[in-house]
C-alpha cells in the first residue's frame, strides 16, 4: 500500500498558490515567446536583436524559476504550464519589439494583481517575495519602450534598421547604468 504523506500546515493560501502558478504560466510563455522572436530575428538578419532576445528570454525562465522554488517552499505545489499559442512570424523588426512591451505591460499588470491579493490578504511573506518583480517589471518596460523609441529617433530608411539593430545589442547597458532613472 502507498504511504500516505501527511501534508503539512501552511500559512500559503489555495487561492494564493493558484494566482502564483498562473503567473508561473506567464512567465513560461514569456521565455517560449521571446525564444521564437529570437529566432525570427536571427533569420531575417538581425544578429543584435537576436541576441536580446535570447538573453531575455532566459531571464524569464529564472523569473518563472524563482516563483516555481517559492511556492513549493511555501508548501505549495508549483505545476509546469502547457505553453500555446506562440507566434512565429513578425510583420518586422518594430512589430517585434511592439509585442515585446505590450507583453511586458501585461505581465506587469498581472504582477500587481497578486501583490493587490496578498496585501489584502494579510501574506506579507509572498508580497515581499513579489517587491522583486514589481522592479523587474519596471526595468522591463523601460527596456522596451527604449527599444522601441530607437525605431523613431533613428528612422527605419537606408541603414537605418541596421543601426537600430546594433543600438539594441547595447540597450541593456542603458538601463544598468542607470540611463532610465536620468532620461
Ligand atoms: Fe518576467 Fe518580463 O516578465
Amino acid at each position: 500500500m502507498e504511504k500516505q504523506i501527511v501534508t503539512p500546515k501552511r500559512s500559503l493560501t489555495t487561492e494564493t498558490e493558484k494566482l502564483l502558478n498562473n503567473q508561473v504560466g506567464k512567465e513560461a510563455s514569456s521565455s517560449s515567446a521571446y525564444l521564437s522572436m529570437a529566432s525570427w530575428c536571427e533569420k531575417s538578419g538581425y544578429a543584435n536583436a537576436a541576441e536580446f532576445l535570447y538573453r531575455h528570454s532566459d531571464e524569464e525562465r529564472m523569473h518563472m524559476l524563482k516563483l516555481f522554488r517559492y511556492i513549493n517552499d511555501a508548501g505549495g505545489h508549483a505545476l509546469q504550464p502547457a505553453i500555446k499559442d506562440i507566434r512565429h512570424e513578425y510583420k518586422s523588426l518594430r512589430d517585434v519589439f511592439e509585442q515585446v512591451l505590450e507583453h511586458e505591460i501585461r505581465v506587469t499588470e498581472s504582477i500587481n494583481n497578486i501583490v493587490d491579493h496578498c496585501f489584502t490578504i494579510k501574506d506579507f511573506a509572498t508580497f515581499q517575495f513579489l517587491q522583486w518583480y514589481v522592479t523587474e517589471q519596471r526595468e522591463e518596460e523601460t527596456l522596451a519602450r527604449r527599444a522601441l523609441e530607437l525605431f523613431d529617433i533613428i528612422g527605419e530608411d537606408g541603414v537605418g534598421l541596421w543601426t537600430i539593430d546594433q543600438e539594441l545589442g547595447k540597450l541593456e547597458s542603458f538601463v544598468q547604468d542607470g540611463g532610465a532613472e536620468q532620461a
